[in-house]
């Protein structure tokens, strides 16, 4: 009896000591991984040098056209590998769209798809099927901008995604969220009127205005974008996917937030700080067309510079910020406005703001649109001046942060580009071109699906991948 329970405590001591030893190894372990503080060492590459901050992740990309592509553009700057998934024959409709080299990929195309790889898969085929499926498992996330219920008659349904990959994380630009509209298709301009933009864009006295900027489309991409990150990052603690979806009507509204806020505003008595107010012309019971008025606090339209005769970018945005009021009067020549009752004060400025811009006006329509700016910022005075697309293309600070960007093509040779506008020092984005049609179709059958090459012979000869193109020398 006594033996057996000296054996016991024998035993008890080795496990108590092996557990001691363990729990030592894993401390080991963590400080060796630690920084002290429990977080990861410090990388020891120099900074830039270590990968991008989206390596490793995945992306299906089944987007055209441009909302969702801008988002997956964007998700490959940041270093995840994007395959996108194009019909075979025609591919992405973008690709053949205001062409101006002949047989070339168009700008509309290159310009939103660079650092991708394309693959072209019939997705209405079994075997495409058995291929997109594959990719549903291997990838992370599956972005997408189909009509509504284009996914689902295919047979990606979240349920069936969600069986197959329960970690994938499913996103989807549509025109409009849950609602009456909710099986509408959308395109850029319709999501700018239903979104509140085209109500609040133009002169009160005339009709209704889209912006240049593409805020329906482009916008809502990089509302995407967010939602998908959020989402990787969610997946870290629950481990499961989950649905991201942002719609272009609601990514316009949150754009026109600041209109939405004048409504409310509206309730209160006049909107002061818009041009109407000063000339005396009533507020209806909706937020108005404010022309070029400013949409913060502080007064400012477009005014007329030297050459606008014959130049029509040769205008600048000018705002009269109240704490820099006396270097204006001082600068345009008006030295008694600093104290005159009328000027003095932004309330006393209000109604008579068209009046003031005017006399600022006389000032500008002296100078270059570029001497003005160079005068007002020594002053801190806050001008802009209104750069054509010629001018900012030929910018040499923006060729230096890689904001445009000369991209080489096979078939259109060199061409510019908006390259990654959001910058991350220890992350940083080449911009690569767009892939030719189904360009890396082989090689994502064979290294990333891991096909057997009889199985790809199967695949092929079903013609649910197409013809795809070889890869060019040119690069
Ligand atoms: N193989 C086979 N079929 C494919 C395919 C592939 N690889 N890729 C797409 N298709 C099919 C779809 O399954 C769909 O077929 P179905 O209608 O029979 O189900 C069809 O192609 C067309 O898709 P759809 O999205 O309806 O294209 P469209 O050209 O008619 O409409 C939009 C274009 C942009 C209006 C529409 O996609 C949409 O409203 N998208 C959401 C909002 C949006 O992103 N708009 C902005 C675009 S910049």
């Amino acid at each position: 009896m006594a033996k057996k329970k000296d054996k016991k405590a024998k035993s008890k001591d080795k496990a108590s000591k092996k557990a001691k030893t363990a729990k030592k190894l894993v401390l080991k372990v963590v400080a060796k991984k630690a920084n002290g503080n429990g977080l990861p060492k410090v990388s020891k590459k120099a900074w830039g040098e270590d990968g991008k901050a989206l390596d490793g992740v995945k992306i299906l990309d089944f987007t055209h056209v441009q909302s969702g592509p801008t988002c997956t553009q964007l998700l490959a700057w940041f270093g995840a590998d994007v395959i996108k998934v194009e019909r075979p024959g025609t591919g992405d409709i973008t690709r053949g769209q205001l062409m101006d080299v002949p047989g070339a990929d168009s700008l509309y195309f290159t310009m939103l798809n660079h650092n991708k790889r394309s693959i072209t898969l019939d997705s209405k085929s079994k075997e495409g099927m058995k291929v997109l499926e594959r990719l549903v498992k291997t990838c992370d996330v599956l972005v997408e901008n189909f009509a509504p219920g284009a996914l689902d008659r295919m047979g990606l349904t979240w349920e069936h995604i969600h069986a197959l990959n329960p970690r994938m994380i499913v996103a989807s630009v549509k025109g409009f969220g849950p609602g009456p509209y909710e099986d509408c298709k959308v395109y850029e301009n319709v999501a700018q009127c239903a979104g509140g933009a085209a109500s609040t864009t133009g002169f009160h006295d005339g009709i209704p205005l889209v912006t240049g900027a593409q805020i329906g489309d482009s916008g809502t991409g990089l509302h995407l974008a967010l939602g998908i990150v959020s989402a990787l990052y969610q997946r870290k603690r629950t481990g499961r996917g989950q649905r991201v979806l942002a719609s272009m009507q609601d990514g316009v509204l949150n754009l026109c937030r600041v209109k939405l806020r004048d409504q409310q505003r509206l309730a209160h008595g006049p909107l002061k700080e818009y041009t109407q107010y000063g000339e005396g012309i009533p507020f209806g019971d909706a937020t108005p067309r404010a022309g070029n008025d400013s949409g913060g606090g502080q007064p400012g339209v477009i005014l007329k510079c030297k050459g606008w005769e014959t130049d029509p970018n040769a205008y600048i945005y000018f705002i009269t910020q109240a704490p820099v009021w006396e270097k204006i009067c001082d600068l345009i020549g008006e030295p008694e406005w600093k104290t005159h009752p009328d000027y003095a004060k932004p309330p006393a400025r209000l109604p008579r703001l068209k009046a003031i811009f005017e006399r600022i006006e006389q000032w500008t329509m002296t100078k270059s649109k570029f001497d003005v700016m160079n005068e007002c910022n020594a002053l801190d005075i806050p001008v802009g001046p209104i750069l054509s697309m010629k001018e900012l293309a030929e910018e040499p600070s923006l060729r230096h942060t890689g904001t445009i960007v000369e991209v080489d093509h096979p078939k259109r040779g060199k061409y510019l580009s908006v390259g990654n506008p959001i910058k991350l020092s220890d992350s940083i984005s080449e911009v690569k071109r767009s892939p030719l049609l189904g360009e890396h179709t082989d090689e994502i059958l064979t290294k990333v699906l891991k096909f057997t090459p009889r199985e790809i012979a199967e695949i092929k000869a079903s013609g649910a991948t197409g013809e795809a193109p070889k890869a060019q020398a040119a690069e």
